[in-house]
């Protein structure tokens, strides 16, 4: 068998934009996998993210319960997240898939974590530990599935950034690589998943960090703000979906900052904190611009965040492109 590393996208390759080509290269795909396979077992990391969720369900095509996914819950996904991974994996595509809620164990580690990086390293640190957990367990893997897909390849030649998938699990852990998307450019990967049936929130889902809402959540990450970020943006994602920017907005998200301000509400004084929302533009994610939104669709959806969320009394709208501000506040 060649080195998987050997394996490049040739010059002529035509650009998968249609539902015969995605299909032609699916039963392709499903080919090489039961011929590299055979009878043996393949793990596969699912976050719910474009990459592993069309990787999922290839594998699933070509070997079926042969594939074992772990999805690990860190605390930190969307609202509904999980859930869906369950309905459509689980439910839907039988596959054989492992559920690991570790949000106590993420939470309490970033307890009191006020730098960013130091954030960020520990909930990356945290996902290899729990994964391999996982996989200890399991008997009689030999193979490793990972959502790799041509820019990562193309960045990790150019030395922009280390090939990101396999990094970090115990060298313990040699698994042989399983990267059926390896040569496809992202929206590529789209068409493929929406040949493969897969929901079209899942196929064209906004851009969403691995280290999720914690990076929304600045400074340390307590339960309650981290829940006030999910359901505002919830909210958020809600009415974009309603009001048709869904598909059109390149990323939009709420940001709940660790500072609180004074409101009344009931005739009450109130104490608490604003909530930012942010929807931005771009090609490249290295220059963006603000969606302007209309004043109607602003008013309700302070209107909603204010009544509906609770520990938020004000809410902000970020109109700063990048640069100067980066999308995520951390
Ligand atoms: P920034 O904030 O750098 O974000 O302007 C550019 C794009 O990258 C995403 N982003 C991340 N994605 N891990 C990720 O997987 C991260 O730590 C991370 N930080 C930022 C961000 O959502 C935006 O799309």
């Amino acid at each position: 068998m060649a080195d998987i590393t050997d394996i490049r996208r040739p010059d002529d390759m035509e650009r998968i934009t249609t539902p015969e080509l995605a299909k032609a290269f699916i039963d392709e795909q499903v080919a090489l996998i039961k011929e590299q396979v055979g009878d043996k077992k393949v793990l596969l990391a699912l976050s719910g993210g474009v990459d592993s969720s069309v990787v999922a369900a290839i594998l699933i095509k070509a070997i079926g319960q042969q594939l074992v996914c772990v999805h690990v819950n860190h605390g930190l996904l969307r609202k509904g997240e999980p859930e869906q991974v369950i309905k459509v994996f689980r439910d839907e595509l039988n596959a054989n898939l492992i559920y690991v809620d570790a949000t106590d164990r993420f939470l309490d580690k970033l307890a009191g974590v006020t730098d960013p990086e130091q954030k960020r390293k520990i909930i990356g640190g945290e996902f290899i530990e729990v994964f391999a957990e996982e996989a200890r367990k399991l008997d009689g893997i030999e193979f490793l599935a990972q959502g790799t897909i041509w820019p990562d390849i193309l960045e990790s030649d150019a030395g922009i950034k280390a090939h990101h998938n396999a990094g970090g699990l115990p060298e313990d852990m040699n698994f042989e690589l399983v990267e059926p998307v390896r040569i496809l450019f992202k929206d590529e990967v789209r068409v493929v998943g929406k040949e493969l049936g897969l929901p079209d929130n899942m196929v064209y889902r906004q851009p969403f960090p691995g280290p999720g809402l914690g990076v929304r959540c600045p400074g340390a990450i307590t339960r309650d703000r981290l829940e006030a970020v999910r359901e505002s943006d919830a909210i958020l994602r809600e009415e974009f979906e309603k009001n048709g920017l869904a598909g059109k907005v390149w990323q939009y998200f709420t940001v709940v900052p660790d500072f609180k301000s004074t409101g009344v509400k009931d005739g009450k004084r109130t104490f608490d904190w604003p909530c930012i929302i942010r929807a931005i533009n771009t090609t490249d994610v290295m220059e963006v611009t603000v969606e302007h939104l209309s004043d109607e669709l602003i008013d309700h959806l302070v209107n909603r965040i204010i009544s509906e969320v609770p520990g938020i009394n004000r809410v902000l709208f970020d109109y700063t492109p990048k640069p100067p501000a980066t999308v995520e506040y951390e």
